[in-house]
């Protein structure tokens, strides 16, 4: 989704923007485009396509200047043009505005202003914001702010927003209602930005500014205020992300590193609530063990991978404890008319916190007076501060779209979620918690020695890669993972792939297995019946001359035989087996990907945090 970035300072804003969107493209975008002052004026810039083309365009045609802002398009209204791309102006070329969101009557806004002689240029929503903040100064606004605060006040939808106005040379002003954005501070410079990690180099502090709220940045100090013009004390956190954490360290892509941080990442998780008692312990997530007890029923909503996450979780915790649980998709979940009791524990699971469909089910959800427990990744982030308690999955920035390490780590904090509910509600025993924590800290050993059979995964993906689509089966745990594989698959390398409960393969998509189709089999041992039920299914790809991919248990001879290649993973719980057998799967993905030669940490067309419905 879109990116804005905006400086105030000493410097010049130019690179600074440019490093700023650089760090944002993980978002996802089409276009892009600055906007500075420079020779009392504004300057702009835009391009279609990447941000080199930006860059050459500003090597030919050199730009300096400041404050400035910035912006990386994700195209909603109007194709990807260099007249749609932002900063858009008002009409008389004195105010730049960049946005994230939809202004949702724009339409109306844009009959109005331009029955009151008002041309537009774009076809975009964004466009009416300067024109009508021009028409707020025209009809006797008092200044830029109150002008601002008008406009803001006609519109309706969600924006985040950073404004240039001529007439200020050292003001940015920035809004926020439903889109994300941050304010960070830096030593006597300030910046606006859709992230932290867009300009984690240069500030030490930064306020997250909430619904309703405009800041208005000037080299000596920030001020924030609401709509109403009032001031308002905001609340400074201080940035603990290292500026590495939003680095490739010498890895060819950001997905790579993330995968291979999972070992890590992981441990983290473990030794933050796993005690030295071998008891999990959840004090940051703030629902205590009394609300626990007493709890009957859980409702989590996600979208994509984070879904998947949240399918795992049901399953664990239905195998844990008697609580019901359901899940669903923030996009249907929103439209349904689910039941929605006080009693119920909603969880929202999301690695960005700021997913629009997640985020408006876990509002649905605070109006029917449910408790909220968000399991997010990104402090600060909307759902983080909509929710009750939160169970921080703390794997650092993610920034490859295809997410993998923020995957792992929602899996790991369902599996200490579901230990510590359990023992509340005394439905393990002491020795049983125990055990599955000790299981749980063989979990990045055993991730560690698939990071070392990449070579053997990569050879499996240029075996494979270049057929039309890929079918993903799994049973019980590991039907999710099955969905994630594909899902990674289709993600990054744009192979067509369907992940399907093994058992359904008979009910229809059977039909598509023939010689030249890979069948991806997630078969690892245990000591029940999924198993053997998986190898059955194996069996019936088997006899249609399907082309079998197993994820089976170390020295399985028998996934071996009917396969036509093997991923073997160590042995573990089958509860836990999701955890490491998704690694396999996001390497196989990922070599595909790099087999077919595609943009891996940008696919196209998707967006890192999907801030749309
Ligand atoms: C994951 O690889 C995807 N890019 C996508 O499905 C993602 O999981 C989904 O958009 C939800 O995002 P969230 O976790 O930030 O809410």
């Amino acid at each position: 989704m879109c990116g804005i970035v905006g400086y105030v300072g000493n410097r010049d804003a130019v690179p600074l923007l440019i490093d700023g969107l650089k760090r944002l493209e993980y978002r996802g975008y089409d276009s892009a485009g600055i906007a500075v002052h420079s020779d009392a004026h504004l300057h702009t810039r835009k391009c279609v396509g990447r941000l080199r083309a930006l860059e050459d365009n500003l090597a030919t045609n050199a730009l300096r200047g400041r404050p400035g802002i910035g912006h990386t398009r994700w195209a909603t209204h109007g194709e990807p043009s260099e007249k749609n791309s932002h900063p858009h102006l008002d009409g008389s070329a004195r105010i730049a505005a960049v946005h994230n969101g939809i202004i949702e009557n724009y339409q109306e806004l844009r009959d109005e202003l331009q029955a009151a002689g008002h041309t537009f240029l774009s076809d975009t929503d964004t466009e009416v914001i300067p024109h009508l903040v021009e028409q707020e100064l025209a009809a006797g606004a008092e200044h830029f702010e109150d002008a601002l605060l008008r406009a803001l006040r006609r519109t309706r939808g969600a924006y985040a927003l950073g404004m240039l106005f001529q007439d200020e040379p050292d003001t940015i002003y920035a809004a926020r209602l439903g889109s994300p954005l941050i304010v960070g501070l830096g030593d006597n410079e300030y910046f606006i930005a859709s992230d932290v990690p867009a300009i984690l180099n240069h500030i030490r502090q930064v306020i997250y500014l909430n619904d309703g709220e405009i800041a208005i940045l000037k080299p000596d100090g920030v001020v924030v205020k609401n709509l109403e013009g009032e001031t308002v004390q905001p609340a400074l956190k201080t940035v603990d992300i290292a500026p590495e954490a939003a680095e490739r360290a010498g890895f060819e892509t950001f997905m790579l590193k993330e995968i291979h941080e999972q070992p890590r990442v992981l441990r983290t998780l473990l030794e933050r609530h796993a005690t030295k008692q071998n008891r999990v312990e959840l004090p940051e997530a703030g629902v205590n063990g009394d609300y626990f007890k007493q709890l009957r029923r859980v409702m989590m909503v996600s979208c994509g991978t984070a879904y998947h996450a949240a399918m795992y979780g049901k399953f664990l915790l239905e195998h844990m404890t008697n609580l019901a649980v359901e899940t669903d998709l923030g996009s249907e979940f929103r439209y349904r008319s689910p039941r929605l009791e006080q009693d119920t524990l909603f969880v929202a699971v999301s690695q960005s916190g700021e997913t629009a469909d997640t985020l408006a089910s876990l509002r649905l959800a605070r109006e029917k007076n449910c408790r909220v427990l968000s399991i997010c990744n990104v402090p600060g982030s909307s759902m983080v501060r909509d929710s009750d308690a939160v169970l921080y999955t703390e794997a650092g920035p993610e920034i490859g779209v295809a997410s993998t390490k923020a995957y792992t780590a929602q899996l790991m904090a369902f599996a200490l979620l579901s230990l510590h509910i359990a023992r509340v509600r005394e439905e393990i025993t002491e020795e049983q918690e125990r055990e599955r924590i000790a299981s749980l800290a063989g979990i990045p050993d055993a991730i560690h020695y698939m990071l070392e059979r990449a070579d053997h995964i990569r050879a499996i993906a240029d075996k494979h890669h270049d057929g039309p689509s890929a079918l993903y089966l799994g049973r019980r745990f590991n039907y999710p993972t099955a969905l994630e594989g594909a899902l990674k698959n289709k993600e990054i390398s744009y192979q067509h792939a369907e992940g399907y409960a093994a058992g359904e393969m008979k009910h229809g998509p059977i039909a598509l297995i023939n010689e030249y189709m890979p069948v991806v089999c997630i078969c690892t041992k245990t000591d029940d019946e999924v198993y053997e039920k998986m190898i059955s299914n194996m069996k019936e790809v088997e006899a249609r001359h399907g082309r079998i991919i197993a994820i089976a248990t170390d020295g399985d001879r028998h996934a071996a035989s009917i396969a036509e290649d093997i991923i073997y993973v160590p042995e573990t719980r089958e509860e836990y087996s999701p955890l490491i057998n998704v690694v396999a799967l996001q390497l196989l993905a990922y070599y595909a990907a790099q087999a077919r030669g595609t943009d891996i940490d940008k696919p196209r067309n998707l967006a890192k945090s999907v801030t749309v419905e």
